[in-house]
């Protein structure tokens, strides 16, 4: 099938690389004139594992090609995917203006029937936006050239998306369009054949369904939080009350595990997006507002514990942190909402310094923040220990999880930690000479 795919951020790049290695011909296209050129010549402008091999394998075999102009990509494709950025806007909502920019650039150069698909994460009621962008341009047109909108939100985890997207565990695909279902089922027909994993529904319920997922497991993780500040003060372990928990079917053992909170481009913008949406059409989300909080002060709860530990927030100016781990979490190199953004920040304001390591993340730190003094970027791991006073973990990257304590001891000033991904036995830390600070785990500061 011939596929067209505006936008070649995340989302576009994935679904586009992906839909084009199980044998559909696919165009993606982008504005971004450099971005486009990168891809041709085999460059990504993102880090997703995998990714960039079965970008050059499509693109030498000739079932994947990029481009930046709209009228090849709209002629291309009996399905066009709109892939673009969603921003939040200056009041937090979704900024639909590039995903209605690609709507009436599909409305001006079609010439035949098009099922133009939202993948985008975009509120409920865009889908009717949409429709009503290419309706209008259509009618300046004087061109009567029917089209289908469709809602088919995207799954995919940063760091795993090829494997989401290849083996998915659902499809969701909103439609009121006959013809616009048939498509669809063929489309994505190559990721059934095991079982049945194309749900069809209404437009909004799939749009809702993005954001409900989202929320539900955003919730999970407040919820489990919470309860690792309980655990603590009441001096009990939630890392053996989420094993106890988790063994329950009904609850399961995926989204429990407690941390310094959720970060990341979906959960804290969708959880957000969400409440408001509710706010607009008189309803108060009560529930989504407490994740939210509890979120937001979960992000804060390193630095707290930093700030006790050394007996106030005054007594850290001049403190060296060591910090490993920058990224949202693992296998990644996106910082957005990022924890260690809002501990290093706090340790900045009360006058500390961070020396710094991420596996893949040092390029975005960089970009983020740029060269400042309070800010060090460590070659490796061991390195970024010297001298400092303590060691705080943002991410659970595989490399902190069994490094050598030794090495460590020598190079911190104090043989401190704070984890906020708990992937340390706290016992053996203990025994070993060390005061460790986890989340949820007896020792409170
Ligand atoms: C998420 C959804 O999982 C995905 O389905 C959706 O399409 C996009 O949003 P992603 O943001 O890439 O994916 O990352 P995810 O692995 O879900 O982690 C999000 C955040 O939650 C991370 O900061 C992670 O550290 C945190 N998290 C996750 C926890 O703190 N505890 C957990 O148990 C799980």
């Amino acid at each position: 099938m011939k596929i067209s795919v505006f936008g070649t951020g995340y989302v576009g790049l994935v679904t586009g690389a992906c839909l084009a290695d199980v044998g559909h011909d696919v165009v993606c296209m982008d504005v971004d004139e450099a971005k486009i050129e990168g891809l041709k010549q085999g460059k990504l402008p993102i880090y997703e594992p995998g990714l960039d091999a079965i970008v050059e394998r499509n693109t030498k075999e000739g079932r994947l090609h990029f481009t930046t102009s709209p009228e090849e990509a709209v002629a291309h494709g009996s399905v066009q995917f709109i892939a673009v950025g969603t921003p939040p806007d200056e009041d937090g909502s979704a900024d639909l203006q590039y995903v209605l920019a690609v709507a009436e650039s599909i409305a001006r150069h079609m010439d035949d029937y098009k099922v133009i698909v939202n993948k985008s994460t975009v509120p409920v009621g865009t889908a009717d936006k949409v429709r009503d962008k290419v309706r209008s341009v259509l009618a300046e047109r004087n061109a009567d050239i029917p089209f289908a909108v469709v809602s088919n939100p995207e799954f995919l985890k940063e760091g795993d998306a090829v494997n989401d997207f290849m083996k998915p565990d659902r499809i969701i695909i909103g439609t009121d369009d006959a013809e616009a279902e048939k498509l669809m089922r063929r489309l994505y027909a190559p990721f059934n054949r095991n079982h049945e994993r194309t749900i069809f529904m209404d437009i909004r319920s799939a749009e809702l369904t993005k954001y409900a997922a989202n929320a539900m497991l955003a919730t999970k993780i407040s919820f489990m939080n919470e309860l690792a500040n309980l655990a603590e003060r009441l001096g009990a372990d939630i890392e053996q009350v989420r094993q106890g928990i988790g063994s329950d079917p009904r609850i399961g053992y995926h989204f429990i595990y407690p941390g310094c909170g959720y970060g990341g481009s979906c959960f804290p913008k969708d959880v957000k997006a969400l409440a408001r949406t509710a706010r607009e059409v008189g309803y108060v989300p009560e529930l989504l507002d407490a994740v939210e909080a509890v979120n937001e002060t979960q992000k804060q709860r390193l630095f707290h514990k930093i700030a006790n530990h050394f007996g106030g927030v005054d007594n850290l100016r001049g403190r060296t942190i060591a910090l490993w781990g920058l990224a949202f979490k693992p296998n990644t190199d996106d910082m957005r909402e990022a924890p260690s953004r809002t501990l290093m920040e706090a340790l900045w304001q009360a006058g500390a310094r961070v020396q710094a390591y991420d596996p893949v993340a040092m390029d975005e730190c960089r970009r983020i923040y740029g060269e400042r003094d309070d800010l060090v970027l460590c070659e490796d791991k061991y390195s970024a220990l010297n001298n400092a006073d303590v060691l705080a973990i943002c991410t659970e990257w595989r490399t902190f999880r069994a490094p050598d304590f030794e090495e460590m001891k020598q190079r911190l000033k104090t043989p401190v930690i704070f984890d906020g991904r708990n992937i340390y036995d706290p016992e053996q830390l203990r025994e070993d000479g060390w005061k460790y600070y986890a989340i949820g785990r007896g020792e409170t500061a």
